[in-house]
């Protein structure tokens, strides 16, 4: 059986048809990296990767790149994430409960943001725990002629700080300070311009102010931006079962998790592809 994909929603994803055996060939590999900056998303439903599996293939499309520096207490390979609240493995729950605000991931580190995010879902919860995908590609390409002539130029300011203030009230009291402290920001152009000429938003809750703008007004901006491209024609959620594996363009789309309890037990082992463009004008 040949590798096939169908479109899921007009503007963003596309659900893969392969075998698990079919993966693994550079050949693959080119097909699925020319459709992921196709469609944003591509769901491959019940693949069941193991995690050297994962390793392998992220590998294949572009080499892996270690996101996250503290692993509390994982027991698995160094360069793959542990996604959950269960305090057993994750004891500093922050950036997985920022993970229910639209992000990309990556984009306050000093470095080409990743390129593409892979999940593999062990286990699911009962209820909530979907993930939500918004196209910052549709979302900028749609914008009225005039609002992009408007945002034209701008640079925003992203901090790691911007996108724990959502969740500050849920940090214990006496840890509250030194998290919110982590003083990670980066300045990017709000339109991310590719070599291949293609234009983007650079959004989601990392985004803090504009340039030069007074706070409020920035924040004013950035809000509805966000809101824009979370508008269902550009945004799709997936409802995992265990086994699904789903890979998507950290550089084109927003992503976020519809909230969960913290003993759902969902668990998502996460790596990520090296980014091999920096935010340019
Ligand atoms: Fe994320």
């Amino acid at each position: 059986m040949a590798i096939t994909f169908t479109d899921i929603k007009p503007l963003i994803g596309a659900t893969v048809h392969a075998a698990r055996d079919e993966l693994f060939t550079a050949e693959a590999a080119a097909m699925i990296r020319a459709k992921l900056e196709e469609r944003g998303v591509l769901v491959f439903p019940g693949l069941g990767l193991d995690d050297g599996e994962q390793l392998r293939f992220t590998d294949l499309l572009g080499g892996r790149v270690k996101l996250t520096r503290d692993a509390s207490s994982q027991e698995t390979d160094e360069n793959i994430y542990q996604v959950t609240l269960d305090p057993k493995i994750n004891r500093q729950p922050e950036y997985v409960l920022g993970t229910f605000f639209y992000h990309m991931d990556g984009i306050t580190v000093d470095m080409p943001p990743p390129l593409a995010t892979l999940l593999s879902a062990r286990q699911v919860a009962k209820a909530g725990g979907e993930t939500e995908f918004a196209s910052t590609y549709a979302a900028y390409e749609q914008l009225p002629e005039a609002e992009k002539r408007a945002i034209e130029g701008l640079r925003v300011v992203h901090s790691v700080a911007s996108s724990l203030r959502v969740i500050a009230d849920a940090i214990p009291e006496d840890d509250r300070e030194r998290v919110m402290s982590i003083g990670l920001r980066n300045e990017h152009p709000l339109v991310w311009t590719r070599r291949s000429g293609r234009k983007s938003l650079v959004i989601g809750s990392s985004a803090d102010t504009i340039v030069g703008w007074p706070v409020v007004q920035g924040r004013a901006l950035i809000a509805r931006l966000n809101e824009w491209a979370g508008q269902p024609a550009f945004s799709l959620r997936h409802a995992w079962q265990a086994g699904d594996f789903v890979i998507w363009d950290n550089t084109g789309a927003l992503h976020r998790a519809l909230p969960y309890a913290a003993d759902s037990g969902r668990l998502m082992h996460r790596t990520s592809i090296a980014g091999v463009e920096s935010v340019a004008a």
